[in-house]
């Protein structure tokens, strides 16, 4: 921690917590196990995002393209994920850390659905840390969700196609209530975004560790952050103007 610039903190950080299966496969486990494994890594980089003083944190946790894989695995998945709600909430409010859910509400199971609704409504004054938690979640679907409900008001006269900006465009997205992410974090090795937040990950540093994410706690988040604080931020500048 004292090796971090506290001055140049990310104010967003996203991850792609990838290569659960993989950690399970290398440790001749079932796939669940690093599913598992993995909620545990989720649990401490929420902790950490918060001790750091890093308020906005967005996790990619099922994706769009994920119901294409093995029913048996979905139900896992969901199944984990409506326990880790459950059992996150009382720290959450102690560290009055608020969960917003991004993605479509539409499809995710009914028995999740409630207590996502749950954790998000008993969360919702708070403000130390904003977890987003990319659940059913397309970044393209959310950038034609948002252009639709954007023709929408252009045709009940609520705003006019002259006037949209990229800003204006952007407070349609799931995000609208963060800044976009400064540091993208991907898991497990593959060099690519997977369709998550394509629209505000267009000025993000990426950062890939070939880690698994169920190995990936405080130590391998400092490493990330210490990378990131490497990095020159241009813009579109020339390194001298910065
Ligand atoms: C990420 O780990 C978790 C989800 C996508 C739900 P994976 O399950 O994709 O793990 P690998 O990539 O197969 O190792
Ligand atoms: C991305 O991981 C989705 C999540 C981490 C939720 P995937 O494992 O689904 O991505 P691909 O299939 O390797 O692109
Ligand atoms: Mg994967």
């Amino acid at each position: 921690m004292h090796r971090l610039d506290l001055t140049k903190m990310p104010r967003h950080v996203a991850i792609i917590m990838d290569g659960n299966g993989r950690w399970a496969k290398k440790k001749l486990r079932r796939r669940v196990f690093g599913h598992e494994e993995g909620a545990i890594s989720a649990r401490e980089i929420i902790r950490s995002c918060h001790k750091f003083g890093i308020p906005f944190l967005t996790l990619y946790a099922f994706s769009k393209e994920n119901w294409q894989r093995p029913a048996m695995e979905v139900e896992a998945i969901w199944h984990l994920l409506k326990r880790f709600l459950i059992s996150e909430l009382p720290e959450l409010i102690e560290k009055e850390v608020r969960l917003i859910h991004i993605g479509d509400a539409d499809g995710i199971p009914p028995d999740v659905a409630e207590e996502l609704r749950r954790v998000t409504d008993r969360t919702s004054g708070f403000s130390s840390l904003i977890v987003n938690l990319a659940l059913n979640y397309g970044g393209r679907q959310e950038i034609v969700r948002a252009a639709a409900k954007l023709a929408e008001d252009a045709g009940n006269g609520k705003c006019l196609p002259g006037d949209i900006t990229a800003e204006s465009f952007a407070r349609y997205l799931f995000t609208a209530h963060a800044p976009d992410p400064d540091l993208l974090i991907r898991t497990g090795g593959e060099q690519r975004v997977s369709n998550f937040l394509l629209w505000q990950i267009a000025y993000a540093e990426i950062y890939v560790t070939e880690l698994y994410w169920p190995e990936f706690r405080e130590p391998q988040l400092i490493e990330a952050l210490l990378d990131y604080q490497s990095r020159e931020r241009r813009f579109g500048k020339t390194g001298e103007q910065i």
